[in-house]
């Protein structure tokens, strides 16, 4: 029997491999990490992460082909194939620092598998990582050669988050780069049957290892380079009058161009956009290319714009201050369904309008009062490093508040923004919601929901992303 591990039991290792033990019941799937809480809750009724039908998944595998362990170095030491997916942040410090891709985590994984290894592996990078990284992690494998064979191969991962166990069961494709050597091809054919147990073969693409790392951050670059796309049409629709959905709607009709990742927002969030083209961005700067360097930089310089924007929006609509106003938050989450909260745009909402004294109420069906006052106090780029911290500011804590329903973060309040498309947000009574707010009502829509007819006719203000006053 194949045994897998997988180091690293987030978002990525979890859901990925769960979804291998379902497809392969005779490979043994162990997915280990050194955070015991987050692996006693993948042992528990209450997984870790919210993600539709992986629940579902975990039970059926889980006490048969798969489970989840903090005895990382046993079961590195006797597994044939090892996938590492642990966190690849942005660097807070040092060289690189709010660009370059921080491999601490992965350098420490790479260096446990060296020291307890006994038998030859097959070393799977499923972080997305910088390209070339293969070639570093190679000589950390080999730093202390017993003469193991280490091959290492590159099997970035796709999918996201609300819809990763479809984007697992059905990939548009999986990318596999290794060596172009005779062991590097049984390596890669050795992981090919893994994925060819459920995805039809030619939607398994193999090639070289730096091909492979690149297309993963160029893929990101790009989905995120059509955000900001839209983002910045959205802005001269406010401007002329045009309506940014009915632009996105028929650019989208041309077929070279296609109609998905077309919808303009507050801004793109999550944990991999900003920082992997962040990390491409410092790629671009080390190998001599400013001008490839400035232009993806550009996609992200669009986003943080598209927050400022609409932060300026809210405060100059209500009369050009918040001070001491209550404005309600529906939706913390960077995207519906999911709890997850990283580098989500209502933090850089909620900031602004803090920094103008508002009173927030926030409201997300999926993320706990914990997270949320944890956000708002956590440094740029420092949530994915524990070490950086900081208490929360008490003023901050006083001008928040989270409640468990949409109608309570609005009672009384002055405005309300929409910061995540759950599909409650679309069919709240809003009615009884106009009736219970402090009057003129705003309603701020960063996710474009709302239908903004039938709540003008309510007598709300509404302001859309890219759509006429
Ligand atoms: P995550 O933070 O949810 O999970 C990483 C886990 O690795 C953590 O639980 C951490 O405790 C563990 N870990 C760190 N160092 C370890 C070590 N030395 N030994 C054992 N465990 C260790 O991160 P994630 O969202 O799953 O992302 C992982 C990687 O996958 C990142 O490189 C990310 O860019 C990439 N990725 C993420 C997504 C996504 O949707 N989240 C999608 C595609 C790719
Ligand atoms: C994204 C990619 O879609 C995945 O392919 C990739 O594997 C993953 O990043 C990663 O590497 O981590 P994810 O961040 O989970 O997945 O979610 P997306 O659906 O891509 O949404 C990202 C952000 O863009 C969200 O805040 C979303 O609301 C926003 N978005 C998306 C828009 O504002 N407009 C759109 O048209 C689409």
């Amino acid at each position: 029997m194949v045994k897998i591990c997988c180091i690293g039991a987030g978002y990525v290792g979890g859901p990925t491999m769960a979804m291998i033990a379902y497809k392969c019941s005779d490979v043994q799937v162990v997915v280990v990490d050194i955070a015991a809480a987050r692996i006693n809750a993948w042992n528990s009724d209450r997984l870790p992460i919210f993600e539709p039908g992986l629940d579902d998944v975990v039970k059926a595998c889980r006490g048969k082909n798969l489970s989840f362990s903090t005895d990382v170095e046993a079961h590195v030491a006797d597994s044939d194939i090892i996938f590492v997916s642990v966190n690849t942040p942005t660097k807070t410090r040092g060289l690189g620092a709010g660009k370059a891709a921080d491999l601490t985590y992965w350098e420490s994984a790479a260096r446990m598998i060296a020291d307890v290894s006994k038998s030859d592996k097959i070393v799977v990078e499923k972080s997305t990582v910088p390209v070339k990284t293969a070639e570093a992690i190679e000589k950390i494998l080999t730093h202390n050669s017993k003469g193991i064979n280490f091959q290492i191969l590159s099997n970035p991962e796709f999918l996201a988050e609300g819809t990763a166990m479809d984007d697992l069961a059905n990939p548009d494709r999986v990318l596999i780069g290794g060596r172009e050597t005779p062991e590097g091809q049984r390596a890669i054919a050795a992981l090919k049957a893994v994925y060819a147990r459920w995805v039809p073969e030619d939607r398994i693409l193999t090639m070289n290892l730096w091909s492979a790392e690149l297309s993963k951050l160029a893929a990101n670059a790009i989905l995120a380079q059509r955000i900001s796309s839209i983002n910045a049409m959205s802005a001269l629709c406010e401007a002329t009058g045009a309506d940014v959905s009915e632009v996105a709607y028929a650019v989208g009709k041309d077929s070279r161009i296609g109609s998905r990742f077309l919808n303009a927002s507050v801004g793109f969030g999550g944990s991999c956009f900003q920082k992997d083209i962040l990390s491409l961005v410092y790629i671009c700067e080390c190998h001599g290319l400013p001008e490839v360097a400035h232009y993806w930089k550009q996609v992200v310089q669009i986003n943080d714009y598209q927050k400022t924007r609409f932060v300026n929006r809210v405060v100059s609509s209500m009369f050009n201050t918040v001070s001491g106003k209550k404005v309600a938050i529906l939706g913390f989450a960077f995207k519906k369904d999911t709890g997850d909260t990283r580098e989500t745009p209502a933090i850089d909402v909620c900031r602004g309008l803090l920094g103008d004294k508002a009173q927030l109420s926030i409201y997300d069906p999926q993320v706990t009062e914990d997270q949320i006052r944890r956000d708002l106090a956590t440094g740029k780029f420092d949530w994915d490093h524990p070490q950086h911290l900081v208490p929360s500011s008490p003023t901050a804590c006083k001008q928040v508040s989270v409640v468990w329903d949409a109608y309570s973060a609005t009672a009384g309040a002055h405005g309300i923004c929409i910061m995540t498309e759950w599909e409650e947000f679309k069919n709240l009574d809003y009615k009884k919601i106009y009736d219970g707010m402090e009057k003129p009502a705003f309603i701020f829509d960063g996710r474009n929901v709302v239908n903004v007819e039938e709540l003008r006719k309510i007598g709300f203000i509404v302001y859309s992303v890219g759509k006429p006053l």
